[in-house]
């Protein structure tokens, strides 16, 4: 998708079709109070265009609402799309972001290849909305269809984003032009979790991680079986054992020139490549779908990669432990006692008593954060598709956070407000820590049914040690299961948005 920003009047935008909002007026609440839609644009030629069937009740502004007319009085576009935003005084910048997605996901299954879209005149920073519309609009573009062998492309090839000529011009320039890194760094995201299993294993994914790496200009390494050895990687190899693929150990490191001091941020991901379940094998239904749980090792790439272009003035590394957890004479066995990673000599591994071999994201998380902080980790942040336990507590509309660290965490929350993301903080806590003590080792990997996602999140918490920690427990959020009007069924890429602010907050 080809992006373009315009300063010039709506009127004389020569598209296949051109979209502009609309919001609802109306502040009375119940049945009797009638929506009353107006258009988001101060340009007399779209609202004269417009007039009458704004008039004519049909079309009440709510969110995603969409109006279609053709031939449009007074507009070089051959079409007019409304695209409504719910009530004016909800209005969001995640909205904005939302509603681009949508006309951009309107005009695709109608083969119409170009989209302007008009800059709604809000109460809202404009810079903000320029950036959330590309965003919007990238990420609505895509489709998982990819395999298909009758597949016609049919991405929209133009988007132009006309912008008010009254507005900033310098600072809504800025930020489209962030706005169009952060939505291509959240597809390349989405388009590895969409890959199935045998398409995408550990190495294939390493390799996938140090492609776009060299292309972006950050120094990578990946490494395999033989240097888990070498670490005594002993949680992650516990996982990889059982499969026939060898694991990745990816590492990215962005280091800004002149910055030489200051914190060294560490994201660590899960790469899941598929899991099974291993010994403690899952059910058949459904199956299919942990080919995804890479998803948390996916964002941490995409965040990377967004941060290569953005260049913040802080140093960060990224390690992404790539496995697959499958059954074999060689896996692990539920009551097998493994030794995580050592941090140094005199800080020996944590020795972890197996009770469940699904539970592997854990253990080559473990291991990955222990490696995230000899690296030199000053503050780490994980991502993970990690409980199913975390999609009961929250569901399929927010993700689960916890942390270590309020200040960290605070800085997160903000970064949410930029991102548009929903996550919401989960408790840890030494009655969490109690439930995976291990009666013949340090700690097991499993604490029963009960409040698993903050007994995995505690899990994780022992790695990361007295370093501020946050962990992103992303398995509800991942997979968009429904199909939505701005998004795509599939791989959201959820993550990448918020943990690039959190980034670039330091
Ligand atoms: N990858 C799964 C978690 C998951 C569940 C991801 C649903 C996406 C959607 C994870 O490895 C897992 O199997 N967790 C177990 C842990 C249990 C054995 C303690 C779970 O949640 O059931
Ligand atoms: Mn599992
Ligand atoms: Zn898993």
């Amino acid at each position: 998708m080809q992006t373009k920003l315009t300063f010039a009047p709506l009127a004389g935008i020569e598209t296949e079709i051109l979209a502009v909002l609309a919001a609802d007026t109306q502040t009375a609440k119940g049945s009797e109070a009638k929506a009353q839609p107006v258009l988001l644009t101060s340009d007399e030629a779209v609202k004269s265009a417009a007039s009458a069937v704004l008039a004519s009740g049909e079309y009440k502004a709510a969110a995603n609402e969409m109006l279609l007319l053709h031939a449009p009085a007074g507009l070089a576009a051959k079409r007019l799309l409304i695209v409504g935003l719910g009530k004016q005084g909800k209005a969001t910048v995640d909205k904005v972001r939302s509603a681009a997605g949508a006309a951009v996901r309107f005009a695709k299954p109608r083969g119409i290849r170009e989209v302007a879209f008009a800059l709604p005149e809000l109460a809202l920073a404009a810079g903000s909305c320029a950036r959330a519309a590309a965003e919007g609009a990238l990420v609505g573009d895509y489709d998982p269809d990819t395999y298909r062998s009758d597949r016609e492309d049919k991405s929209v090839q133009s988007f132009t984003l006309a912008v008010a000529a009254s507005a900033d011009k310098a600072a809504v320039e800025a930020s489209f032009a962030e706005g169009v890194i952060i939505g291509e760094s959240q597809n390349f995201t989405r388009v590895l979790v969409n890959e199935p299993g045998n398409k995408l294993t550990p190495t294939m994914m390493g390799q996938r991680a140090a492609a776009m790496a060299s292309e972006v200009g950050l120094a990578w390494e990946v490494h395999s079986t033989e240097k888990l050895h070498e670490l005594k990687m002993g949680a992650f190899w516990s996982v990889s054992q059982g499969s026939e693929e060898p694991p990745a150990l990816i590492v990215l490191r962005y280091e800004p020139k002149g910055v030489t001091d200051g914190p060294v941020l560490g994201l660590v991901g899960k790469g899941i490549t598929f899991d099974s379940g291993g010994i403690s094998i899952k059910p058949g239904q459904d199956m299919e779908k942990m080919k995804y749980d890479m998803a948390g090792g996916a964002a941490m790439l995409g965040a990377m990669r967004a941060i290569a272009l953005l260049k913040p003035k802080v140093r960060v590394i990224c390690v992404v432990c790539a496995s697959e957890n499958m059954p074999d004479g060689k896996a692990q066995k539920p009551g097998d006692l493994q030794t995580a990673m050592p941090f140094s000599s005199d800080k020996p591994g944590k020795t972890i008593e197996i009770i469940n071999t699904d539970a592997e994201g854990r253990l080559v998380l473990a291991d990955g954060l222990t490696y995230a902080r000899q690296l030199g980790a000053t503050h780490l942040i994980d991502a993970a598709t990690l409980t199913g336990a975390c999609v009961v507590a929250l569901g399929m509309v927010n993700a689960g956070a916890f942390s270590n660290d309020d200040d960290a965490y605070a800085k997160f929350n903000a970064a949410l407000e930029t991102s548009g993301e929903k996550f919401w903080r989960l408790p840890l806590g030494d009655e969490y820590a109690e439930m995976i003590k291990s009666d013949i080792g340090d700690i097991k990997n499993t604490g029963g049914r009960w409040g698993g996602a903050s007994t995995a999140a505690e899990f994780l918490k022992v790695f990361a040690d007295e370093t501020p920690w946050i962990h992103l427990d992303i398995a509800g959020m991942a997979w968009v299961e429904d199909t939505r009007p701005y998004i795509a069924k599939g791989p959201s890429g959820v993550g990448v948005r918020s943990i690039l602010e959190w980034v670039r907050s330091y």
